[in-house]
């Protein structure tokens, strides 16, 4: 698989989660009480696939390429993009932070604001990061790309972690559906 193609696939896990969180976020509204472990199993996913893994990928081996290549003229996509990642972590933080502390309200409103910033952000990077991505980079910064996401896959996440995550998301995808 393309490198790009497998950050577009990490995608839909990621907005699988969003809809999870709007889902929970209805719950929360019509006054339904929510599982605790269910509500640490979304914020565990956050952390650990779309944080570490997917934006993990992204800036710590697509961004450096592409600030490496003097021919990409990105206008500041990709620090847009990184600000918006950082922006994602605080609102995460956030909503671990009212789990803990059982305020759900809390919850409900970083929950949204990370919706409506994932959301946006995926699409910008799946309608004009990516095809900058195919259209700039040379068969070798391609390579090392694949090079690179191999290696966090390996040595960072780990495949069982990997397996793990993609049925917790399914799993509560299921329940919150
Ligand atoms: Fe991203
Ligand atoms: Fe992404």
């Amino acid at each position: 698989m393309r490198p790009v193609a497998e950050l577009i696939q990490e995608h839909g896990p990621v907005k699988m989660v969003l809809r999870v969180l709007e889902k929970m976020c209805e719950k929360i509204d019509k006054k339904e009480d929510l599982d605790k472990s269910e509500l640490e199993q979304a914020m565990y996913f956050i952390r650990e696939f779309a944080d570490k893994c997917h934006h993990g990928k992204e800036e710590s081996v697509l961004f450096v390429i592409m600030k490496r290549n003097s021919n990409i003229r990105d206008n500041g996509l990709v620090d847009e993009l990184v600000k918006e990642h950082e922006a994602g972590r605080v609102l995460a933080q956030n909503m671990a932070d009212a789990v803990s502390s059982n305020d759900m309200e809390k919850f409900k409103r970083n929950s949204l604001d990370y919706v409506k910033l994932i959301d946006q952000h995926i699409f910008k990077e799946n309608t004009v990061l990516f095809p900058m991505v195919e259209r700039s980079l040379t068969d070798d910064e391609q390579k090392e790309l694949e090079g690179g996401f191999l290696h966090m896959e390996r040595e960072v996440i780990g495949k069982e972690q990997h397996d793990k995550l993609h049925n917790l998301i399914h799993e509560l995808r299921e329940t919150y559906s």
